[in-house]
């Protein structure tokens, strides 16, 4: 991956983040503007082989917040845990079509399988376990990293973003998502053993932008389950600029009880309490992936 561009506005937050660790009072990315017309989509993959990051709870959570700001979301459920649907109150085992029939059954279209979710403008493709024998089934095909993105590709023209949530593991699942991306959003634990596995992670992306995807880019590292009270994770989340600069977000998700409860109750933080401090992060990072 190149190394980060100098950047003007990261000067201004570095010096920000000096006089006010943790950040209460953060720079804000632009209220985004409207849109008059939707579409081609942007596509995004949310990945880290690390499992509890935060990628399910980014993929909803950011989402609904695009949604907030006009945009035509699709969340793709691509993880065969099918927690992402779980989060937003579908029963994965209760389904008759999910994102395993799309990939395997040239009868499905995705239009069989696409939801709509309680939020307004946000749609779900979900999966449930099903999806690992697919992942067993792709690996004798033709195109195997591509089958995601030939699914997908009928439908690019209705949404302005697509979030594809990755399981946890660099298998060939997440090889499928990252070939049929833009871009690929990282949330990073500020723990400090969390900071490895991004390296390989990056390799990973690095391989797929030779092999398969030239035009991969990293849209940016999320810093997440983040205690300001704690020195510990005020050092990763150093370590973790120093290491990354400017790709990484702004905004910082901090660790709250209130994420584990949305998952209970099936929806988004933004609707679920959407004045409280994990709906207006999400919101902060809408706006910076909208800016980017
Ligand atoms: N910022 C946060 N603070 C506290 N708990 C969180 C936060 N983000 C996610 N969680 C909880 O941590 C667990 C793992 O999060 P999840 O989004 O499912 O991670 P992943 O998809 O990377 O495995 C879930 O129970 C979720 O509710
Ligand atoms: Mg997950």
């Amino acid at each position: 991956m190149s190394r980060p561009r100098p950047n003007p506005r990261q000067a201004a937050f570095d010096d920000h983040e000096r006089d006010d660790p943790g950040g209460k009072h953060r720079l804000k990315a632009p209220e985004p503007p409207p849109l008059t017309e939707h579409g081609p989509a942007r596509v995004i993959a949310v990945a880290n082989q690390k499992g509890g990051v935060g990628k399910t709870t980014s993929t909803i959570n950011l989402g609904a917040a695009l949604a907030e700001y006009g945009r035509k979301v699709l969340l793709v459920d691509f993880d065969p845990q099918g927690a992402l649907s779980v989060g937003l109150g579908v029963q994965p085992h209760q389904l008759d079509r999910t994102i395993h029939n799309l990939l395997m059954d040239r009868n499905t279209t995705i239009d069989d399988v696409i939801m709509k979710t309680n939020v307004a403008g946000m749609d779900l493709l979900p999966s449930n376990i099903d999806l690992s024998a697919a992942e067993v089934q792709l690996v004798t095909e033709v195109g195997r990293e591509q089958a995601l993105g030939r699914a997908i590709r009928p439908v690019l023209d209705q949404y302005d973003i697509v979030l594809i949530d990755c399981q946890p593991s660099l298998g060939l699942l997440t090889i499928n998502a990252l070939s049929c991306s833009d871009q690929v959003l990282i949330p990073l634990e500020c723990e400090f053993f969390s900071l490895r596995g991004v390296a390989l992670l990056i390799d990973t992306i690095d391989k797929v932008k030779d092999r398969l995807n030239p035009d991969l880019s990293i849209v940016g590292i999320l810093p997440t389950m983040y205690d300001p009270r704690t020195l510990h994770t005020r050092e990763v989340k150093a370590r973790v600029m120093e290491a990354f600069g400017e790709l990484v977000f702004h905004t910082v998700i901090n660790r709250t009880v209130r994420f584990p409860e949305t998952t209970v109750a099936g929806e988004p933080i933004t609707t679920w309490a959407p004045t409280s401090a994990g709906a207006t992060a999400y919101r902060a990072l809408a706006r910076e992936v909208i800016a980017r």
